[in-house]
């Protein structure tokens, strides 16, 4: 698997060198993620081998090398390796959760925009619902039901729960066949941005507010993959 844009990537699905990131994640975890520690066993190479060994190796590849990377906020913390790691543990949760071939895409196109709204490092709510309005140029290809379904699931993630419904009726309207797999899409992109924590500080997951019952199992993969 050739990543013709990303490093980070290359170095993950080649899956060598990762020793001392494992080394890494074992402190960290050890430290602040004792459960975890002991329950977590999956690494980061066995996440990557998951994804290359799929169904949908093709489709993840073509969709991270058709990053658009001009359109990425400019910044380490919410930039194009952020976007790139929640779109590869995106990808193992929908293929966890058996995701169909178009959800799987539109799972791979939530992670990698979910962002570009983002005008500065802070708490900032209003970026999910800046970067929907942004997800048409982002993505033209989308039909009208795509696209909403997408607008849908990135305008949430920066908000709280309660104004889920409210803002799924404002992109979806009557299309009620929309709403379980915008709920399903929203629940991996909160669960793959919230694993991305730990580029923030050792400490920075709060693992109880994780949605999707294979989340937890990833803790390891993630921490090690932001230490690559
Ligand atoms: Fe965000
Ligand atoms: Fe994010």
């Amino acid at each position: 698997m050739v990543f013709t844009q990303s490093q980070m990537l290359n170095l993950l699905f080649s899956c060598r060198n990762l020793r001392r990131s494992e080394e890494i994640a074992d402190m960290i975890l050890l430290r602040y993620y004792p459960q975890e520690a002991a329950a977590c066993r999956l690494h980061a190479r066995d996440m990557a081998e998951t994804i290359r060994s799929s169904a949908r190796a093709e489709d993840f590849l073509n969709s991270l090398n058709g990053l658009k990377t001009e359109l990425m906020y400019q910044s380490f913390v919410h930039g194009q390796t952020h976007a790139e790691r929640v779109a590869v543990y995106s990808a193992w949760l929908g293929l966890e959760m058996q995701l169909s071939r178009q959800e799987f895409l539109l799972c791979l196109e939530a992670a990698k925009y979910h962002d570009i709204g983002r005008e500065n490092e802070s708490e900032d709510r209003e970026h999910g619902p800046r970067s929907a309005g942004m997800i048409g140029s982002a993505c033209p290809e989308l039909s009208e039901e795509e696209r909403r379904l997408l607008q849908a699931v990135i305008a949430v993630h920066s908000l709280p729960d309660r104004e889920r419904q409210q803002t799924f009726d404002c992109c979806l309207g009557a299309r009620q066949s929309l709403y379980a797999p915008a709920g399903r899409l929203a629940d991996i992109l909160k669960d793959a941005d919230a694993l991305d924590r730990f580029r923030l500080n050792n400490n920075s997951l709060a693992t109880a507010f994780l949605r999707c019952p294979p989340s937890r199992r990833l803790i390891r993969a993630a921490c090690e993959t932001v230490n690559l």
